[in-house]
């Protein structure tokens, strides 16, 4: 699949730019602060709803502007598509697909798919389980829509059975049928939260096993072989060998209740669940240098666009800022690596650094505005 029209209204830096994209590499260059990831955000955005650097879409719209809108031309082997984002910090955003509005925004994920890499990405391998969570659950959703659903009814059980093992915890005093009804209660949450659980742990198990490979491939080919390898591996709260994922669930919260109800914390489920990632043998967070820590979280995403593409079309793929922090033989190999992708979009601050063999569009990103080179 690819992009041959991206329009921007008042998106971050990004006034009114309307730009036309072809199949093939396209290289955005500029200084830093031009808006060269800027734009990559705003076509990750179409594709998943979200930016890759903020939770909230207010700093998404420009200053001074009170909505911003985001449109894309999509081509695909389902044949072409207008996409349409329309944002509304504090109110609802809007959706449209041939000018069409959905009535809701998540029916729009599935008809542009991309896969970016960008510097903020380091955290999939430096920072906290959220953020390797967080990756598996987006790649999720990127593989089977429906995924969003799963995730969401998860995220909101997690939330209210919190909420309610906060305030019981605060009532330990109570006895008798009150107390009754509230264990009542929690045995009802429990359920729901190995009912919703359970879906969820199994697409991340799957999809762990499906990656394992395509990450393996990646790191190899993006390090040159290096004997080093790498490695990953879902760790659960629960165990997971069992056929019955819910019934793991339900049996492991069963044991921690006094813990959970002292702490006001959910202790069991996939939302305390780690993805282990290892170089040569050691946990990558705590001993992987910074360029194999790059190159790791490089893999992740390589291995998601490899997934993705399987049997399929291709997503397109964005680079943002890569090639500046890799060593000479790196940029070839990942140039090597990238090079028939249906659709590439990289953005460099410094051009010299995109490896010639990636020749192909160029575009100068200067203050808001982007001209072809
Ligand atoms: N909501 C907004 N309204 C106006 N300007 C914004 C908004 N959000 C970000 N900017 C501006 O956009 C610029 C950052 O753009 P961007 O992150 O795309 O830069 P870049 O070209 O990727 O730079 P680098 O090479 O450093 O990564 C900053 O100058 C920032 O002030
Ligand atoms: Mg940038």
């Amino acid at each position: 699949m690819y992009l041959s029209r991206l329009a921007l209204n008042d998106f971050r830096s990004y006034a009114d730019l309307v730009l036309e994209l072809a199949p093939g590499v396209t290289t955005f260059s500029g200084l830093n602060g031009e808006g060269k990831t800027n734009l990559v955000e705003g076509i990750g955005y179409l594709a998943t709803l979200g930016s890759h650097r903020v939770s909230g879409d207010a700093p998404l719209v420009r200053r001074g502007a009170d909505q911003a809108i985001l449109r894309a031309l999509v081509h695909s082997g389902r044949g072409d598509a207008l996409i349409e984002v329309e944002l509304n910090p504090g109110k609802a955003n809007r959706v449209r697909l041939n000018r069409t509005p959905l009535p809701r925004p998540r029916e729009l994920l599935g008809i542009l798919r991309t896969v970016l890499f960008a510097p903020e990405d380091l955290a999939l391998v430096k920072g906290d389980p959220g953020e390797r969570r967080r990756f598996l659950d987006d790649l999720l959703v990127a593989t089977a829509p429906r995924y969003a659903g799963v995730r969401a009814d998860y995220e909101r059980v997690v939330k209210q059975r919190t909420a309610l093992l906060k305030s019981a915890g605060a009532k330990s005093h109570l006895r008798g049928p009150a107390r009754e009804a509230m264990t009542a209660t929690l045995d009802a949450w429990d359920a729901q939260l190995a009912t919703a659980g359970a879906p969820l742990l199994a697409g991340r198990l799957r999809l762990t096993e499906a990656l394992r490979p395509h990450i393996v491939a990646a790191y190899a080919a993006v390090s040159g072989g290096s004997k080093e390898a790498a490695a990953v591996s879902y760790k659960a709260t629960v165990p997971v060998d069992t056929g019955d994922l819910e019934e793991a669930i339900l049996k492991a919260i069963a044991t921690v209740r006094a813990s959970e109800l002292d702490r006001g914390v959910c202790l069991i489920g996939p939302h305390r669940d780690e993805l282990e990632l290892a170089v040569g043998g050691m946990p990558a967070r705590g001993y992987a240098s910074h360029g194999e820590s790059w190159s790791l979280a490089l893999a992740l995403r390589l291995a998601s666009f490899a997934l993705l593409r399987d049997g399929q079309e291709d997503p397109v793929l964005i680079l943002d800022d890569v090639f500046a922090e890799l060593d000479a033989g790196r940029r070839d190999r990942l140039a090597a690596i990238v090079a028939d992708a249906e659709q590439v979009l990289i953005t460099a601050a410094v051009e010299a650094d995109v490896p010639a063999v990636l020749s192909g569009a160029r575009f100068a990103v200067s203050n808001g505005s982007v001209t072809r080179g």
